[in-house]
């Protein structure tokens, strides 16, 4: 069971990035938390980031027939982007969105999410837990 964990723009900055909305932790801790779960499990995963578009549409693209699931915090891209839309129908790899806060709360912009319909389905607002909780989501939805 391979699973990749996909983080979008401006997610490299957490931890310093707004603390009262996405919390005081790193990318790199809940990488390291992430990889703990997935020793204790025996499940293999990547984590990557990247805060261009087109990088992440090609991550999803090559992810077909290599990872079991994806798990992925489009950030902004989430509410702007029809190409990861696309990308996610045409790779075909089940897919889970994730979110640290409640975009149903904020912002109305943040309330639309271009990728929720091609996902399997949705975790949002629970800072750090939003990854742990997707993972297990994850081993579920392959029955591990
Ligand atoms: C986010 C929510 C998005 O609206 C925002 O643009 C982000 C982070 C979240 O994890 O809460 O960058 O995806």
């Amino acid at each position: 069971m391979n699973i990749l964990f996909l983080n979008g723009p401006n997610l490299n900055l957490l931890g310093q990035r707004q603390p009262e909305i996405y919390g005081r932790t790193t990318l790199a801790d809940i990488e390291a938390k992430l990889r703990e779960l997935a020793a204790q499990a025996g499940a293999a995963m990547d984590f990557r980031q990247s805060n261009h578009e087109g990088e992440l549409v090609t991550w999803v693209q090559q992810a077909q027939g290599k990872f079991a699931v994806i798990v992925i915090n489009a950030a902004a891209y989430t509410h702007t982007s029809t190409a990861l839309r696309d990308a996610i129908l045409a790779a075909g790899v089940p897919t889970i969105e994730i979110h640290l806060s409640n975009i149903h709360a904020r912002e109305e912009f943040r309330h639309r999410s271009l990728i929720a319909a091609v996902c399997k389905g949705q975790i949002a607002g629970f800072g750090e837990q939003s990854y742990y909780l997707a993972f297990q989501a994850a081993l579920q939805l392959k029955g591990s």
